[in-house]
């Protein structure tokens, strides 16, 4: 996952993506005591929430200030530093879930990713997870591509937002059985009167690589004026996310 956090801010401010969370938990059908794995946990919130549903809960993230967070409020839940695609378990566990986190894997590296979940499930082990879906954040994306475009740089989508079709098989390919599967939108509030310049600032930062700052803020202000008419209702910003969620079985 090629993204350095701005750890506390994340946190403060965007606290809806553990809170949504905690619905694709539900999904999961296993006893108190369940041995689980949080793929790319983040500040740890929603591995406390699995812990609090009685699951023995291992968090596991690439990244070092996320960690820090997640280790620091929740010192009784072990944290481990890893890279989703390239990870082993000394045991094997019951469950791995995983929120809002796909997305930032490149198409090519998801069968590495998923080589590695089969590899760390025990047999009939359940894989629950979602992340953004085909056409997620489309409106964003299509007004920062118009942007850049009219200030003469090339925008490349930093996501992978799969369809359903294309997801389910690459799962069933690595060794699962799709179970359930869904894709839906979810329009999402967020925080504050610069809600999605603030989201843009937070998510969007490969495409800037090579903007300097000054062109930055002239780009996203453009695309934020040009997505009030679609994202802007009764005084509050909106995101239009798209979520794939899934349960599949390690067969
Ligand atoms: C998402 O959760 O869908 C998402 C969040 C930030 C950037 C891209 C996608």
């Amino acid at each position: 996952m090629n993204i350095k956090w701005d750890a506390d801010r994340y946190t403060k401010d965007f606290s809806f993506v553990h809170q949504y969370g905690n619905d694709v938990a539900e999904l999961i059908d296993c006893g108190k005591g369940c041995t689980l794995i949080d793929l790319g946990c983040g500040n740890g919130a929603l591995t406390k929430a699995l812990c609090e549903k009685g699951f023995r809960a291992t968090g596991m993230d690439s990244s070092e200030e996320l960690l820090g967070i997640a280790r620091g409020k929740y010192p009784e839940i072990p944290f481990i530093r890893a890279d989703a695609t390239d990870f082993s378990v000394e045991e094997a566990v019951d469950v791995i879930f995983s929120n809002a986190v796909f997305h930032w894997i490149d198409r090519e590296r998801q069968s590495d990713m998923l080589a590695c979940v089969h590899r760390a499930l025990k047999g009939k082990g359940q894989f629950v997870f979602e992340f953004g879906g085909h056409g997620n954040n489309a409106l964003i994306h299509g007004a920062l591509a118009e942007v850049f475009s009219e200030h003469g740089i090339a925008y490349r989508m930093p996501f992978y937002f799969p369809a359903i079709g294309e997801y389910a098989a690459m799962v069933e390919q690595a060794g699962f059985l799709v179970r359930y599967a869904v894709l839906f939108d979810r329009p999402t509030e967020l925080k504050g009167s610069d809600g999605l310049r603030d989201w843009i600032r937070m998510f969007v930062k490969t495409p800037f690589a090579a903007v300097e700052d000054a062109e930055r803020e002239e780009v996203i202000s453009q695309a934020v004026e040009r997505l009030k008419g679609s994202l802007y209702r009764e005084g509050r910003w909106y995101a239009d996310y798209v979520r794939i969620r899934m349960k599949a079985v390690r067969e």
